[in-house]
């Protein structure tokens, strides 16, 4: 069965940049993709059904207003034909926790349908239906580390990442994005300039402890225990930085290597979802 994977999004840093007259925020932040992922697979059939399995599949409902149905939706109708696919969602990863999971699932399934319906669509034009379906859609088709501008849908290069490793913890515990958006004060924070390359993870690390994700105050004040998740990651042996991913509760440590996040990973209390690997540089 032809199949997507939807990879774990991760904001090394995201600053808030300003607010446009919709309400929606203008971010400055560097996404990469981290050592996790969702899973899309699709066979052709006639009309639209999806079913949900892994880990945190019971926490979603397979209704119409699933992000993936809705990709489907969008896609065939941009196509100008009848959507037509059995899919199925493994949800490897928790719900409603600042990895982008919902528009990494979305994402997967406009790049799965785009093959399974032969259409040919170019990243680009799947990025403008997926723009419409949520603001990390976009980079979550890119699936590579991309600075994320606009709202989120205006994508750049990265610099050129060095080998690292990423340890991903979940406390358990679910945020909504508008309400920490809503909980967020302060003045807006600037781009950073940042370099066109990273020659080791410790450089990296040194550049983004200058740097915020302005969401995580916020959500720190709706949802106490992340202030724990980040005291605990960053006493990790080898944590070179740890910081929350977009609008939380997954924070992350950076390390090293791969191998340094895997070592580290035992260390954390039980009950915390975690996930650790490389910081994969493509899909
Ligand atoms: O686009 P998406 O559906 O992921 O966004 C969820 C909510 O998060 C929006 O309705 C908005 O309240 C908030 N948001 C925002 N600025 C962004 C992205 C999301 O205010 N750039």
């Amino acid at each position: 069965m032809p199949t997507e994977l939807a990879p774990a999004k991760v904001n090394l840093y995201l600053h808030v940049t300003g607010r446009r007259a919709d309400g929606y925020h203008l971010l400055d932040s560097l996404a990469v993709f981290g050592p996790a992922a969702d899973e899309v697979a699709a066979e052709p059939a006639t009309g639209l059904s999806l079913a949900l399995d892994g880990p945190f599949g019971a926490g979603l409902a397979a209704e119409a207003d699933n992000l993936v149905l809705r990709a489907a939706r969008a896609l065939a109708a941009e196509a100008g034909i009848a959507a037509g696919a059995a899919l199925r969602l493994a949800k490897h990863l928790p719900i409603a926790s600042g990895i982008g999971g919902g528009s990494a699932d979305a994402a997967a399934a406009l790049r799965l349908l785009n093959r399974l319906w032969s259409l040919g669509f170019e990243e680009a034009r799947l990025g403008a239906i997926g723009a419409r379906l949520g603001a990390d859609v976009p980079v979550c088709l890119a699936s590579r580390p991309m600075r994320m501008g606009g709202v989120g849908e205006v994508l750049s290069p990265a610099p050129v990442l060095p080998e690292c490793g990423l340890l991903l913890v979940n406390p358990g515990l679910a945020l909504a994005t508008p309400a920490v958006f809503r909980a967020r004060m302060g003045v807006f924070t600037p781009a950073p300039a940042l370099p066109s390359a990273w020659a080791d993870a410790m450089a990296m690390a040194r550049d983004l402890a200058a740097l915020r994700n302005d969401l995580e105050a916020p959500a720190i004040g709706l949802c106490p225990p992340i202030a724990e998740v980040l005291t605990v990651l960053g006493a990790l042996p080898g944590c070179l930085l740890a910081r929350m991913s977009g609008s939380g509760a997954t924070c992350f440590g950076l390390f090293a290597t791969a191998a340094a996040a895997v070592a580290a990973a035992p260390a954390l209390p039980g009950g915390w979802w975690r996930a650790a690997g490389a910081l994969h540089p493509a899909r």
